[in-house]
């Protein structure tokens, strides 16, 4: 994979990333299509990465689809697919690690300990070896995409980070690899993050500003569902990760729930630009 992005790099040719967990969906597509319209040769990596895991968590039962992937990748006109082992990216003796101070124990990190130090570890790696122009995340996973806009700042990386928008199915749910767990019951249920989210929406564009009665009126739709037990509703600040009381400037709107034993999250980004606030679902 070194050999492959330094020729592409000697050919003075912007090479772009995309680095997954596989089990792909529209979601990952829609970041490889952003690729592609960019940036050549594309490299997309799937790893299911264990350090960002839990003890308690379904590394083991995470859906592996290489193959599928494989050939829908190839189909999308991807150049090269990157899927080392466990025992290359980690060998024995590995001891260093990378932990965005502060923005990764909030939110997700503080109900899954010790996940942002895997990821931010992982994604440094993964870009170390590819060294791309441009590497590509979904907006689905915003505290992430934060976390490593964060590091490749602090950081001095060469590759710039882009954030794409979320990609939903028709009735609004986010697309996640983790929505194969779900039973039909919990299928339907789990659309109540992105209502939940759609009515904070709906009530901003009314002109709510108060922050704290958004992040009520949200923990009222999750409540009214009996199948979701949210781990968290906040409404923060986009840069710092901290709770806002108005809007104001970027802030987003991020949910985590589980519906019955699969953890799901989502959120609204909400901008302020000349003083007028535009949602983003
Ligand atoms: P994974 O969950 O496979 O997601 C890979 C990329 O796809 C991430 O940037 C994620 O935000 C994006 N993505 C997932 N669902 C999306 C959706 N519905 N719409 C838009 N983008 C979506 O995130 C990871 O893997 C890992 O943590 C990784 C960054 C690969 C490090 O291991």
């Amino acid at each position: 994979m070194k050999q492959v992005a330094r020729q592409a790099r000697a050919e003075e040719r912007p090479a772009g990333f995309v680095p997954t967990m596989g089990a792909l969906h529209e979601g990952h597509l829609s970041l490889v299509r952003a690729a592609l319209a960019e940036c050549r040769p594309v490299i997309v990596s799937i790893f299911v990465n264990p350090t960002q895991f839990g003890p308690q968590e379904d590394f083991q039962k995470y859906p592996r689809t290489l193959e599928a992937d494989r050939k829908r990748l190839e189909e999308a006109g991807v150049d090269y697919l990157f899927a080392p082992e466990i025992a290359e990216m980690y060998p024995q003796g590995f001891r260093t690690w990378v932990n965005v101070e502060g923005l990764s124990d909030r939110l997700e990190g503080r109900v899954r300990p010790g996940h942002f130090r895997g990821v931010t570890t992982v994604v440094l790696k993964l870009l170390s070896i590819v060294q791309p122009q441009k590497a590509f995340f979904g907006r689905k996973d915003a505290q992430q995409a934060r976390l490593i806009q964060q590091m490749a700042r602090d950081l001095h990386l060469d590759s710039e980070i882009i954030v794409c928008p979320i990609v939903r199915e028709p009735d609004g749910l986010a697309m996640s690899s983790r929505n194969a767990y779900l039973n039909p019951d919990e299928r339907c249920a789990a659309t109540v993050l992105y209502h939940a989210l759609d009515g904070a929406r709906r009530s901003m564009e009314r002109g709510e500003r108060d922050a704290l009665r958004l992040v009520a009126a949200m923990r009222e739709v999750m409540r009214a569902e009996p199948l979701a037990q949210p781990d968290y509703v906040e409404l923060v600040d986009a840069e710092t990760l901290e709770p806002v009381t108005r809007l104001r400037g970027t802030c987003l709107a991020l949910l985590a729930a589980r519906i019955g034993t699969v953890r799901l999250i989502d959120n609204l980004l909400i901008e302020e630009r000349d003083g007028t606030f535009l949602a983003t679902i």
